[in-house]
């Protein structure tokens, strides 16, 4: 495993993409969700630097089941808050293909919210598949399997404090 971002530089990306949050919604209320599971650490890290009043919730996504291999997407709204008229900012942890981010901001724009947008921790270079692209993204990397603050791989390192590339002998044949 390979570090490529310490828990260092995470602060400072961070604390980077909640003064751009912070500038563009210059004091209005905000409802913040985030994607769960991934992006637990950023949501934890990024609401205590919002200085608009806010409301937290989270929505379920998951299509990475086993491995690093993309299932379908199943999206569980049961535990989000009423999003109708109020400016939402969706946090997920990494825009990769980008196939979760649309659909789960497709979903929640039917829900009328005022405005919505999105902030990802990590956006993948060269991957996206979709013609959306998150507003905010505190790091740019390459493409290659991330684990840490947050990510995990097969359920594991999600509590490392910071971000690792997993190296091709760490990830299992079958997973790919
Ligand atoms: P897509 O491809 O839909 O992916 O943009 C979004 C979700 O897939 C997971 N994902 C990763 N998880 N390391 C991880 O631990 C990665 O490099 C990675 N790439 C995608 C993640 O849950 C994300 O929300």
């Amino acid at each position: 495993m390979k570090t490529l971002l310490s828990a260092d530089d995470l602060r400072t990306g961070v604390v980077s993409m909640a003064d751009r949050i912070n500038r563009s919604q210059a004091g209005k209320p905000l409802t913040v969700i985030g994607v769960l599971t991934g992006s637990l650490v950023l949501l934890a890290d990024l609401i205590r630097l919002l200085d608009m009043p806010s409301r937290v919730g989270v929505v379920q996504a998951s299509s990475y089941r086993e491995g690093i291999k993309r299932g379908p997407l199943t999206i569980n709204v049961e535990l989000m808050p009423k999003i109708a008229t109020r400016d939402v900012l969706l946090v997920d942890d990494i825009f990769d293909t980008g196939h979760t981010l649309s659909e789960v901001m497709g979903l929640m724009k039917r829900l009328q919210p005022a405005s919505i947008r999105s902030c990802v921790l990590l956006r993948k270079v060269g991957c996206s598949q979709v013609d959306v692209e998150p507003d905010f993204a505190a790091f740019d990397i390459p493409d290659v399997f991330v684990v840490g603050y947050g990510l995990d791989y097969c359920d594991a390192y999600r509590n490392l404090p910071y971000l690792a590339a997993l190296e091709p002998g760490e990830i299992s044949r079958d997973s790919e």
